[in-house]
C-alpha cells in the first residue's frame, strides 16, 4: 500500500508525538514511526490531513492518546528486573526510609503509623510495582506500611497490570520460593497474591504532561523510573527529572535504568553506589535530619563516584574477595608455599577471633601495602578487638587522612572513644557513621546501648528498633568485620533483649 502521506507529514507526526508523549524517534527508527503513522491514518476518518490536524490541537482526544501510547511505547518488563538495584532497595534504601518515616511518625505522635510511598513511573504492565511490593513484605514491612503507585501512559498495559495475571515468561527471573509465596498458579499463568495487589495501585498518567497532583511536593520516598528516560526527548527528560526531584522527600531515592543517566541533568541528586549498582539520592539542606534520627549520608565534598568513592569501593571488594578465599592455616609464623597473602591470612584469623595472630600477619606486609586503606581498616578492627585503643584510633586517623573516611572508621572510633570514657566522642562518631551509611546497623546498635546505659530509654528504643530493622538486611561481610565475633542472629537477639529492657516491645 502507498503511504497516504509525505515526509513533511511524517515530520509533523514526529513533532506531535514528541509534544504529547515526550517520545523521541531518531532517524534510525523512522521506518517504525512511519508504519505506525500509516496505520493510524488509515484507521482515522479523513486520512493524514484530518488526523494531523487533530494531533496538532493542544488537547489530544483520549482515544488518540491511547492509540499512540499503545502503538509507540516499548513495554518490555519482567518481575525482579535488575536484581542488583532491587537488592540495594531491599537492603539499604527501604530500611532507611522505613526508619526515617517511623521516626517522623514518632515525633509527630501520629496514630496512623508510618507510610513509605513508592512510585513506579513508567510501570508498563506492573511487574516492577508488584516486585517492589513483594520485596517490602519479604523485608518485614507490615501490610499498609509501604504503598506503591504504578503509572504509565499506556492504558492497555495498565489493564494487564490491574489484572495481576502473568505468563511464566514474566516470572523468568523470579526465584522459585518467591514464586511459591506470592503467586498462585492459574492454568498456565501466575496470579499475584491478593495481599500484594492490595499494596499497589495503578493510574494512567503521562510523564510528559505537568500532572500536578501526581508530583505533589515531597510525596515519595523512592521513585523507580527505569528504562523510560531513554525513550524520551531531552526536553521531556529534563522536565521529568525536575518533577521527580521536587516530588521526592528530602533524602529520598531515585532508581533509573542502566541506559538512563542523570549526568548534567540535576545538581540536586548525589550518586550512590552499593550492591554493585548505582542509584541517586536527593540531596538538599533539609535532607539532614535532627541528631539521633536516621539521616541520609552527608553530601560529600568530593565528587560523587570520584577517586575517593572508587578507593572505598575497591578496598571493600578486596576485603570481600579475600575473606571468600579458602581457609588458611590457623597460625601465621611465616609465609608458606600455597598459602594466601598476609591480608587473606589475617582475614581468616579474624574470622576465628585469633586477633593477635591476625595482627602478626599484617605486620609482615611491606610498608607500601600496610598503608593501603583495606589493610588499615582491618588493622583498626583488630586493634580495637585487642583493646589497643590508641593504636586503633591512629589507624582510623590514617585512614581518614588518606581520604578513606568511611562509616566503618567512624564506628571503630566510637568504640575507642567509649573505651576511654569519652561518651560524647562515642556518640558523635556513631552518628557520623550512621549518617555516612544509613544502612549500617552497628552504629545504631551502639547508639542504642549507650542510650540505655545512660537511662535515655526513648532514644534507646528508637536506636535499637532501627538497629533491629537494619540488622535484617545488613551485609554479611560487614557483620563478620564489625560484629565483634557475633553472628547476625546473636546480634539480633542482643538487640531484642536490649530493646525489651529499654521498655520497647518486639
Ligand atoms: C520499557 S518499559 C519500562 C518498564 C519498567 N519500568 C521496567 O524497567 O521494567 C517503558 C514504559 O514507559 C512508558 N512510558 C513511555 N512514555 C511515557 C510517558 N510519557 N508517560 C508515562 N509512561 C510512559 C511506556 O508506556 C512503557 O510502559
Amino acid at each position: 500500500m502507498t503511504a497516504p502521506f509525505d515526509s513533511s507529514d511524517l515530520a509533523r507526526f514526529r513533532a506531535a508525538v514528541a509534544s504529547h508523549l515526550g517520545l523521541q524517534f531518531e532517524d534510525a527508527r523512522s521506518n517504525e514511526l512511519a508504519a505506525v503513522f500509516e496505520r493510524l491514518c488509515v484507521a482515522s476518518d479523513g486520512g493524514a490531513a484530518a488526523y494531523l490536524a487533530r494531533l496538532e490541537r493542544a488537547r489530544l482526544r483520549r482515544r488518540d492518546l491511547h492509540a499512540l501510547a499503545r502503538q509507540l511505547t516499548v513495554g518490555e518488563t519482567y518481575f525482579f528486573r535488575n536484581p542488583d538495584q532491587l537488592r540495594a532497595f531491599a537492603e539499604a534504601v527501604l530500611p532507611e526510609r522505613r526508619a526515617a518515616r517511623a521516626s517522623q511518625a514518632h515525633h509527630a505522635s501520629q496514630m496512623s503509623g508510618p507510610c513509605v510511598r513508592i512510585l513506579s513511573a513508567g510501570c508498563a504492565s506492573g511487574e516492577e510495582a508488584y516486585s517492589l511490593a513483594i520485596i517490602a513484605r519479604e523485608c518485614g514491612a507490615p501490610r499498609g506500611e509501604v504503598t506503591i503507585t504504578g503509572v504509565d501512559v499506556n492504558a492497555a498495559a495498565l489493564e494487564r497490570a490491574a489484572e495481576g495475571r502473568y505468563s511464566a515468561w514474566s516470572l523468568r527471573e523470579t526465584p522459585a520460593d518467591v514464586r511459591r509465596r506470592w503467586f498462585r498458579e492459574v492454568g498456565r499463568d501466575y496470579a499475584v497474591a491478593p495481599s500484594i495487589r492490595a499494596e499497589v495501585r495503578f493510574e494512567e498518567r503521562n510523564l510528559a504532561a505537568p500532572e500536578p497532583d501526581l508530583w505533589l511536593s515531597e510525596s515519595y520516598d523512592v521513585i523507580f523510573c527505569r528504562n523510560v528516560l531513554m525513550y524520551l526527548t531531552p526536553e521531556t527528560v529534563r522536565a521529568v527529572v525536575a518533577r521527580m526531584k521536587q516530588a521526592l522527600a528530602p533524602g529520598g531515592y531515585l532508581f533509573l535504568g542502566h541506559a538512563d543517566s542523570l549526568r548534567e541533568l540535576s545538581q540536586e541528586f548525589s550518586l550512590r553506589n552499593t550492591h554493585g549498582t548505582f542509584y541517586y539520592q536527593r540531596t538538599t539542606a533539609e535532607a539532614c535530619g535532627p541528631a539521633g534520627s536516621i539521616a541520609p549520608p552527608r553530601p560529600s565534598s568530593r565528587p560523587p563516584g570520584g577517586e575517593w568513592a572508587e578507593t572505598v569501593r575497591r578496598s571493600t571488594e578486596r576485603i570481600r574477595e579475600l575473606s571468600e578465599q579458602p581457609a588458611v592455616r590457623p597460625s601465621c609464623p611465616g609465609p608458606e608455599p600455597g598459602s594466601g597473602s598476609p591480608l587473606a591470612e589475617s582475614m581468616a584469623l579474624l574470622a576465628r577471633e585469633r586477633f593477635a595472630g591476625a595482627l602478626e600477619c599484617l605486620d609482615r606486609l611491606p610498608e607500601h601495602e600496610a598503608s593501603a586503606p583495606d589493610v588499615l581498616l582491618v588493622r583498626a578492627i583488630l586493634l580495637t578487638h585487642q583493646g589497643q585503643l590508641e593504636a586503633a584510633e591512629r589507624a582510623c586517623s590514617k585512614l581518614r587522612a588518606g581520604g578513606a573516611d568511611s562509616a566503618g572508621a567512624h564506628y571503630l572510633l566510637a568504640l575507642c572513644r567509649e573505651g576511654v570514657g569519652d561518651r560524647t566522642g562515642a556518640l558523635e562518631n556513631d552518628r557520623v557513621a550512621a549518617a555516612l551509611d544509613p544502612g549500617f546497623a552497628m552504629p545504631r546498635l551502639h547508639l542504642g546501648l549507650l542510650a540505655r546505659r545512660s537511662g535515655d530509654l526513648r532514644a534507646a528504643q528508637r536506636e535499637l528498633g532501627q538497629a533491629l530493622d537494619l540488622l535484617a538486611g545488613e551485609d554479611a561481610e560487614r557483620i563478620r568485620l564489625f560484629g565483634g565475633g557475633f553472628t547476625r542472629e546473636a546480634l539480633t537477639r542482643l538487640c531484642r533483649a536490649e530493646l525489651r529492657a529499654a521498655g520497647g516491645a518486639r
